[in-house]
């Protein structure tokens, strides 16, 4: 008898494996997707096995084993080696690819997988690695296996240049933290770390030529030579090209502490702690401020060996350029007649020493001026028009303007934002000048410890709005798959949603931290020029505060926008309006507990106004889910007072925001005009 049940196990795990269709969760969404329908899928076991075919070389190989590590986690055990003729999955790459990777590298693969095996083919091994990001997102499971179910995909980008801006001159980011990032930047595949090497506030690599450069202007934190060709290398293996910026001719305070010389200001210059405009900025009067800047140039250029380079350009103060009687005297001798016209002149001296080291010119969209050379690359961050702007003019563009993850907006914003939306009236041949889009992550107010959760998940959405096909937009799907990301990135050990708990930790090292967890779930960091505005910080001052502890974009705001969504557009949802009076019940009642906690320290109760606030906020969400289910008609004072009252919590209460405050707005919209 045990022999029998015994078979009748092994006859039944033997039997082919059917499975229900689920919805996928891969970010981003390929351009071209068929899944087998109710099919038999591709087991994953200590059987699988995996083979290179055709070309191979140390990347590829490296991409594999990585590959198969990720995997073997995800399954618990190791596959089976080595891969023969019959492998389970199948890897053929064509060639190497680029020796540098440029814009123009073909990033295409395609993946089928069926009962039996998974093909991965594509024509370079950048193409290989977007492809082996796919397939590890399409390993699922239930009960008894994991598989990966019945697909056939092709895919390419829709833009060349998918990138992220990450300042590490503000607050400075160790190798690991970039390496975490470059991990997260593959898994999405994005393929431009525009890394932000210099400002007012610190200057970040080891110079052997110039070295008081680092060593007075960077704090002691800095990468050294070793470590940035570490991290180019290590980019290159995920994919990533890494453009280098060091702006100028402002944002250059930190340059100036060791050579003032080169400044518009006179000496002594010392790291600069606020944030905002600095007006120690770039001479660009004297012959000696292009050698010095050429010399570094040429130092730097072996090390970065990406085909663009950034000069920044923006925000330039220039009081010293107006107010310096030589460089007054030495403008009106050119016959300069504004500061863009200096700008321009230094800008045009800084391409011809970019072209004589093999690199093409990149400028945010101050740069733009009739006098630029047309190759020079426009980033646009002051709007949209700019990047149609230069593109107009003749220059290749990339749009950043919709996409400052520090802004704290929610990723529905980032991921409606197209680089060319489908009414734009820019001409075919324009539009083939928008390379991209990069997403940037200013630090200001970013740490260590909270880049992740201000990166991710929403960089997800800005990636898959620069590879995915124009007409995916559906953000309930987007959101659903954040929090696959959000999830996957934190088990890579990224912080995205850790932080919290464990800054609430240092704030409270003892008692039950739940109240403020559950605040934060609903209760945001500020918009950027809020939080800019509310309290007056700098450099020195620790970013370990409440606010930096909640998360953009919280989870309960999009359940909140989803669930009114629901009640205001009817028919009556009973399930809708329940949930939300049970979510506004719980905010309501968690103010008296974080009042308690907020008397055993002032970090703490800095977190009541916003407690209060929420909790207002949901008391009169909570009325009014009570008039919809009376289908009654509130008194219109009422409405009135509630209206006033919410349009005050609209704004920052200490330094967090309720983030839903507009959708309790639409509740009551809905019950002044037809109640439902
Ligand atoms: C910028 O945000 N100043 C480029």
């Amino acid at each position: 008898m045990r022999h029998m049940i015994l078979l009748l196990v092994s006859l039944l795990l033997a039997a082919p494996l059917t499975i229900v269709a689920q919805p996928n969760s891969l970010l981003p969404v390929p351009r071209n997707m068929r899944m087998g329908e109710g099919a038999t899928p591709l087991t994953l076991d200590s059987g699988t096995t995996v083979r290179v075919t055709r070309f191979r070389d140390a990347r590829l190989d490296r991409a594999v084993a990585r590959f198969v590590d990720r995997a073997e986690a995800r399954i618990g055990v190791p596959f089976a080696v080595p891969g023969g003729p019959t492998a389970t999955i199948v890897i053929e790459v064509t060639a190497a690819g680029q020796r540098v990777q440029g814009i123009d590298e073909n990033e295409s693969y395609s993946l089928h997988v069926n009962n039996e095996r998974a093909f991965l083919k594509a024509p370079t091994v950048v193409g290989a690695i977007r492809g082996l990001e796919t397939l590890l997102q399409l390993i699922t499971g239930d009960e008894q296996r994991f598989y990966v179910p019945e697909v056939a995909i092709e895919d390419e980008p829709r833009f060349h240049w998918r990138g992220l801006l990450v300042d590490v001159g503000r607050h400075f980011m160790p190798v690991e933290q970039i390496k975490n990032t470059l991990d997260g930047m593959a898994l999405v595949k994005l393929n431009v770390l525009h890394w932000h090497l210099s400002e007012d506030q610190g200057f970040r690599v080891e110079s052997k030529r110039f070295p008081k450069l680092h060593q007075l202007g960077s704090d002691g934190s800095y990468y050294t030579q070793s470590e940035l060709r570490d991290v180019v290398a290590y980019a290159r293996d995920r994919g990533i090209r890494v453009v280098p910026e060091f702006d100028m001719p402002g944002h250059s305070t930190a340059w100036f502490v060791g050579y003032p010389q080169y400044a518009s200001r006179p000496a002594p210059i010392a790291i600069r702690r606020e944030w905002g405009g600095a007006d120690a900025i770039f001479d660009p009067s004297r012959e000696e401020t292009y050698t010095f800047i050429d010399q570094f140039i040429g130092e730097m250029v072996a090390i970065f060996p990406d085909q663009y380079w950034h000069i920044g350009g923006d925000e330039v103060e220039a009081k010293h350029w107006n107010g310096n009687a030589r460089i007054t005297r030495w403008r009106r001798a050119r016959g300069f007649a504004n500061t863009a016209a200096v700008q321009a002149h230094f800008n045009r001296r800084l391409t011809t020493i970019l072209r004589k080291h093999g690199r093409v010119m990149i400028g945010w969209d101050e740069v733009l001026h009739p006098q630029l050379p047309t190759q020079t690359v426009v980033q646009s961050w002051r709007g949209v028009n700019y990047l149609s702007e230069a593109v107009r003019k003749g220059h290749p563009g990339i749009l950043s303007a919709p996409y400052y993850l520090d802004h704290i907006k929610p990723a529905t914003d980032f991921y409606l934002a197209d680089p060319l939306p489908a009414g734009t009236t820019l001409t075919a041949e324009q539009q083939a000048l928008v390379l991209g889009g990069e997403a940037c992550m200013w630090s200001e107010f970013v740490s260590e410890e909270t880049t992740d959760s201000r990166l991710w998940p929403r960089l997800g959405a800005v990636a898959e709005r620069l590879w995915s096909p124009q007409h995916v937009t559906d953000v309930p799907d987007m959101y659903r798959r954040l929090d696959v990301l959000a999830g996957r990135l934190e088990g890579m050990g990224l912080r995205v949603q850790s932080h919290t708990a464990r800054m609430l930790r240092q704030l409270m090292p003892t008692g039950d931290i739940a109240p403020l967890e559950t605040l934060l779930t609903v209760a945001q960091p500020p918009f950027f020029g809020q939080r800019l505005n509310g309290v007056s910080t700098n450099q020195l001052q620790p970013l370990t505060r409440i606010v930096d502890a909640a998360r953009p974009d919280p989870s309960a705001r999009w359940l909140v926008e989803r669930l009114v969504r629901r009640v205001v557009q009817g028919p009556v949802d009973v399930a809708a309006r329940d949930s939300l009076a049970t979510l506004f019940a719980r905010w309501r009642d968690n103010a008296p507990r974080v009042r308690a906690l907020g008397t055993g320290t002032p970090l703490i109760a800095q977190s009541t106004p916003a407690s209060d606030a929420l909790a207002r906020t949901s008391e009169i969400g909570l009325q009014a889910i009570g008039y919809l289910s009376r289908g009654e008609r509130p008194p219109s004072e009422w409405l009135q007072m509630s209206m006033i009252e919410l349009k005050g919590y609209e704004g920052p209460q200490g330094l967090l925001r309720v983030s839903i405050v507009s959708e309790i707005v639409k509740l009551l919209v809905i019950l002044g005009g037809v109640v439902s």
